[in-house]
């Protein structure tokens, strides 16, 4: 299962129709350095990925609609059998141009040389520039080989009359395309939601008291490469008891007890394309009344916003809607008092819920798009979005209540729970595609 070759040029297509007379450069990431001289292992830009589907360090693709010749030109490492020994094949210049579809491609090491017959006569370049502060090619900052190339087109302006008179971020046309996910990328999501689904059941399975953090997040870990993810899309979360109120713990170091909550929150990277799970279940089988009580609320609030994940729905409204479940809850408890408009409107409700309800999902966790279309509106879901529905709840020991809020009583002290799922808007609604991991209180005490 992957993407093809006939939809990374569609997607080019559409990208160059936007562009019009202008030209785009889109840069690969770089490799990073884990220590010394040993390297992580590569992942690429996903803007870069989505463009071209090459998977290659020291790369640049440039889009020049407008160029007689050439429209969709690569400039990649050459072949170099001795250095390939060592660091992996390498497509070379020829492979790239014949297998990814490019009218022209060249050495990296040419760059500055044959770019600028693709910017002279441009109206635009479409760079996002500044983002990219890293050495660079050859030890010259990006931006400074964007910028010298412009300034070299701008002195001529005088003498030609024409030079292009802006550099426009083109982030906002690509990340809009990205946005909408196609039949193949909703193919893609659907696996790693399923091997991500995959591990948490077992994880599940596996956990108990006395064992350790790590040893789950290797049980998650172990699952997502041998159903052939390429392995994790974030630092897994395998947090239990007070842990589970740190919303980025990732040491997973503690030894579990019985009367512990267990958060994990763990997906893999099918081809690239994320899933993203959190569960929360008690170690031991059995929820105390008050974790109970605290994961039935985090349930309802995932349930009803979920339900307002559908066509024609501004972005926030499920994140609204989980906000008002929980505050109500709370008030309930006895853990928020007073008025519910105002604690919501005031933010009362915060030292227990803290983060946004979702994000987009997709060839980044956090993918990208705007959730505003403009300064005031938010945007409007349409089939083909995925996001994640996430509340949660936290109860860390050293709390803090808001002002005027009473002091939380020493037995809700430590209780933190999530659930999170990916969801997909579809024409009449949506559908979950982590559905494959239970969540009721029945399942998580199983
Ligand atoms: N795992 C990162 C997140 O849930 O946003
Ligand atoms: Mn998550
Ligand atoms: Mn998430």
């Amino acid at each position: 299962m992957q993407i093809t070759p006939a939809e990374y040029r569609q997607r080019r297509e559409k990208l160059m129709a936007k562009v019009g007379q202008g030209t785009a450069i889109f840069r690969s990431a770089e490799m990073a350095v884990m220590h010394n001289d040993v390297e992580y292992p590569f992942r690429q830009n996903s803007d870069f990925y989505y463009l071209t589907g090459f998977n290659e360090a020291e790369a640049v693709a440039v889009f020049a609609p407008h160029h007689e010749e050439h429209q969709f030109i690569l400039f990649v490492q050459p072949k170099d059998p001795e250095k390939e020994t060592w660091t992996g094949y390498r497509f070379g210049v020829e492979a790239a141009k014949e297998q990814l579809g490019a009218d022209a491609a060249y050495p990296i090491g040419e760059l500055e040389e044959k770019l600028t017959q693709y910017l002279e006569k441009a109206e635009r370049i479409y760079y996002h520039l500044g983002h990219d502060t890293s050495s660079g090619l050859h030890g010259k900052d990006f931006n400074t080989i964007i910028l010298s190339q412009w300034q070299k087109l701008l002195r001529g302006y005088q003498r030609k009359g024409f030079a292009p008179i802006a550099i426009e971020d083109p982030q906002p046309i690509l990340h809009s395309m990205r946005l909408v996910k196609s039949p193949a990328e909703i193919e893609m999501m659907r696996k790693a939601a399923e091997i991500s689904a995959l591990a948490h059941n077992r994880a599940r399975e596996f956990a108990q008291p006395g064992r350790y953090e790590y040893e789950v997040q290797a049980e998650i870990e172990h699952t997502f490469r041998q159903k052939g993810s390429l392995g994790i899309a974030y630092p897994s979360i395998v947090a239990s008891g007070e842990n589970a109120c740190i919303l980025h713990y990732i040491e997973n170091e503690r030894q579990m007890n019985a009367g512990d909550l267990l958060l994990i929150d763990a997906g893999c990277s099918y081809g690239y394309y994320n899933g993203d799970i959190t569960r929360t279940f008690p170690v031991d089988g059995k929820f105390t009344p008050e974790q109970k009580a605290i994961y039935e609320l985090v349930l309802e609030a995932q349930n009803q916003a979920i339900e307002e994940v559908k066509p024609g729905n501004p972005f926030n409204q499920y994140h609204d809607t989980a906000v008002r479940v929980i505050v109500e809850g709370l008030i309930e408890l006895g853990l928020l008092v007073g008025d519910i408009e105002e604690i919501i409107k005031e933010e009362k409700y915060k030292p227990f819920y803290m983060h946004r309800t979702g994000h987009w999902l997709g060839l980044d966790v956090h993918d990208v798009g705007s959730y505003k279309q403009t300064a005031e509106d938010w945007r409007i879901l349409q089939p083909g979005h995925i996001l994640t529905v996430e509340p949660g709840i936290y109860i860390a020991p050293n709390l803090k209540p808001a002002e005027g809020q009473p002091e939380v009583e020493e037995r809700w002290l430590g209780i933190g729970v999530r659930i999170e799922d990916d969801v997909l808007v579809t024409v009449d609604g949506n559908e979950v595609l982590t559905a494959g991991v239970p969540k009721s209180v029945a399942a998580m005490e199983s």
